[in-house]
């Protein structure tokens, strides 16, 4: 049997310098976490939520998935939701996308893809939806970005149609779902100006939706 030696001698290396650091650390965290923020974000390995906005252990709560997509049957992504905003009452829920997803390259691409194009059929969906704007972007890369950004915003308009989210706004609990891009070629994150905090904020986007997004447009007011 082989065991990943070097992986545990880092281990090792890495508890000791946290605890010389900061000795109360695994005592402290160890009892409880008190995390303001829900991430849901892509698994690609060059992407640590913690990491990107500088925050220690604790501070954030995490699930990530192939392209960061919510699909509303998805037990995994809803029960991190409701764990997330019921019992840890996190007050912000991040959809953060990334440009250069392998996961939207993929739904761009008319190819077979084995059994993961059954999760990428989301985002599909999603360039579906904008097939007509899309269509209008001759730039190929420029039309993924956009697709990666349409996917993010649609995700965010998922998480807020979730059961969780309803039943926490109509109880008054103040919660926004933000979403956000990073690049990966400078480390740097971008709000995508799609914050919801309400139902009538949702209704009010839902509208937006119908017209439309344009990244152009949007690229061009920030
Ligand atoms: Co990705």
């Amino acid at each position: 049997m082989r065991k990943l030696e070097s992986l545990f001698r880092k281990n090792r290396a890495w508890a000791k310098k946290e605890k010389e650091k900061k000795p109360e650390l695994f005592t402290e965290l160890s009892k409880q976490q008190t995390p303001n923020y829900l991430w849901i974000g892509c698994s690609d390995s060059r992407i640590l939520a913690n990491r990107i906005v500088d925050l220690p252990a604790g501070e954030i709560f995490v699930h990530r998935n192939i392209a960061n997509v919510v699909v509303h049957t998805d037990l995994n992504s809803l029960s991190v939701i409701q764990y997330a905003v019921e019992v840890l009452k996190v007050k912000h829920i991040i959809v953060c996308g990334h440009y250069g997803c392998g996961g939207i390259e993929a739904a761009m691409e008319d190819k077979d893809h084995g059994l993961i194009d059954n999760w990428l059929r989301h985002i599909k969906d999603v360039r579906r939806f904008h097939a007509g704007k899309l269509a209008e972007i001759s730039d190929y890369t420029e039309k993924l970005n956009q697709l990666c950004e349409l996917n993010v915003i649609e995700q965010v308009r998922n998480v807020c149609n979730t059961t969780i989210v309803q039943n926490a706004w109509k109880q008054g609990y103040q919660l926004d779902v933000h979403g956000w891009v990073y690049d990966m070629r400078d480390g740097i994150l971008t709000d995508l100006d799609s914050c919801i905090s309400s139902n009538e904020q949702l209704q009010e986007r839902n509208k937006k939706h119908e017209e439309g997004y344009d990244r152009r447009q949007y690229q061009a007011k920030n």
